[in-house]
């Protein structure tokens, strides 16, 4: 009977065991391959999806690491052949090249560190540091000139005694080294502090610069020594609103327009806005109001003037959206609108929405604050006018009432006049 250990040899010799060095493992894995593998080892991939798995490498015999088993379980040895531990692909970061903490970037043949903030170096070796420069004239400095500092530390310039730093107003300058190995600052001009408490009329800082002083003047004054007090109406800080007051040493006064309210006139309360677009007095032109219908040439769009006689009238037989329309040529802030019915009785419209915009094709209709279309009750008679306040001022330039229900004999004929009201 033959021993199992001369059995194994024997087949090593016919049968080509090869192994394969693994860098992780240190570990020698032999594969067995067939006749027809011998001149093709599998390539890398396969080596490792196979490592390990009895059987599966080179599709006879379990394997493994040194005294593995060979084929039927018989006890092999591995024998390393450095033409395919050639052939392991080699990750290079796995020496772990970079250092001080730079992360190892494989780039196939070779390496690329990303080092840290404040090293550099194909390895990440080299530490950044600046350069410590002279100290300025009549002043000192935090670090002795010459020496090396770090990257990201920082070095003190200090002014002498009664001196400031120029274009300042400290008497020290902190500057910090970059990773381009400069400092975030240049050594300092320290110069004599010329500036005293009275140089900027209280109203400013004053700045030394070299052989003069200047005043950055608090907003709201200007001049040389910041006495002068600028105008604060110059800003318009009342707009179109109201007008402006200002008496020197005092903060301006807006004086609010009616509807117009708070320190710069920035609230309207559109009850107090009484200002007619001009539907009623005719500057709104006949050209500019139109409707979606009308029932004849008596009673037209322009005929929907508040405080006039007659009124538009729809078609017999209205319908719901059944509209009115005035162009104001401008975009104009709205906050109100008022209607009445036909002059001569028995005709007008109870309820309506309002739609606004640039365009007559983009328009908008106000709507309430659960975000639905908001419905205004209009008239509930012919002649008594019925004003509503928008519940925000609106800007545009069209605004369109949209007819939804309207009183008339037999449901016969939406009846409007009209007004717009501004600030
Ligand atoms: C280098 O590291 C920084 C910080 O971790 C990272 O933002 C950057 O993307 C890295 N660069 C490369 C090329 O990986
Ligand atoms: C220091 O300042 C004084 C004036 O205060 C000036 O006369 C002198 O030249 C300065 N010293 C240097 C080294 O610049
Ligand atoms: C350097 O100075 C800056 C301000 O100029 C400061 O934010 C930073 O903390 C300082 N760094 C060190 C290391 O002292
Ligand atoms: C002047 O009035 C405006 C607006 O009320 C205010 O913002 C500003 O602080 C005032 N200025 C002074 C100096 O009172």
């Amino acid at each position: 009977m033959i021993s199992s250990r001369i059995l194994c040899m024997l087949l090593m010799t016919c049968s080509s065991w090869k192994g394969v060095m693994t860098l992780d493992r240190e570990a020698c894995m032999p594969i067995r391959l067939s006749p027809n593998q011998q001149d093709s080892l599998p390539d890398i991939e396969t080596l490792r999806t196979h490592r390990g798995l009895p059987g599966k490498a080179g599709g006879i015999g379990p394997v493994g690491p040194q005294g593995a088993q060979g084929p039927k379980g018989l006890p092999g040895t591995c024998v390393c052949d450095p033409s395919e531990i050639a052939q392991i692909h080699v990750d290079q970061c796995d020496h772990m090249p970079c250092k001080n903490g730079g992360t190892c970037i494989n780039d196939g043949n070779s390496y690329i560190c990303n080092c840290t903030d404040g090293y550099e170096g194909n390895d990440c070796t080299i530490r950044i540091q600046c350069v410590v420069p002279s100290a300025p004239n009549n002043g000192t400095i935090s670090r002795e000139s010459g020496q090396l500092v770090p990257y990201k530390e920082n070095i003190t310039y200090r002014c002498n005694d009664r001196h400031v730093v120029a274009y300042g107003v400290n008497n020290f300058l902190v500057a910090t080294c970059q990773k381009t190995k400069q400092w975030t600052k240049d050594t300092p001009v320290c110069v004599v502090d010329d500036c005293n408490p009275d140089s900027c009329s209280g109203r400013g800082t004053c700045i030394n610069q070299i052989g003069r002083t200047i005043c950055e003047c608090d907003e709201g004054y200007e001049g040389s020594d910041c006495s002068v007090q600028n105008n604060p109406c110059d800003l318009s800080p009342c707009g179109q609103r109201g007008i402006c007051v200002w008496e020197e040493d005092i903060n301006y006064t807006c004086r609010c327009r009616p509807g117009y309210h708070g320190t710069n006139c920035e609230t309207i309360i559109a009850s107090d806005c009484v200002r007619a677009v001009g539907m009623e007095d005719g500057r709104v032109g006949n050209n500019d109001i139109t409707a979606s219908r009308s029932l004849n040439s008596a009673h037209p769009p322009h005929k929907a003037r508040l405080g006039q006689t007659a009124s538009w009238l729809s078609p017999r037989s209205p319908q719901r959206d059944e509209w009115l329309q005035v162009d104001l040529k401008t975009s104009t802030t709205v906050v109100a609108v008022a209607t009445q019915g036909y002059s001569h009785g028995s005709y007008w419209t109870t309820s309506y929405k309002i739609a606004h915009g640039f365009t007559e094709n983009d328009l908008q209709i106000i709507q309430n604050n659960q975000g639905q279309d908001l419905i205004f009750q209009g008239n509930r008679d012919y002649n008594s006018v019925v004003r509503n306040n928008f519940p925000a001022p609106v800007t545009a330039r069209y605004f369109r009432l949209l007819v939804q229900t309207w009183h008339g004999p037999s449901g016969y004929y939406a009846a409007l006049r009209v007004e717009y009201y501004i600030c």
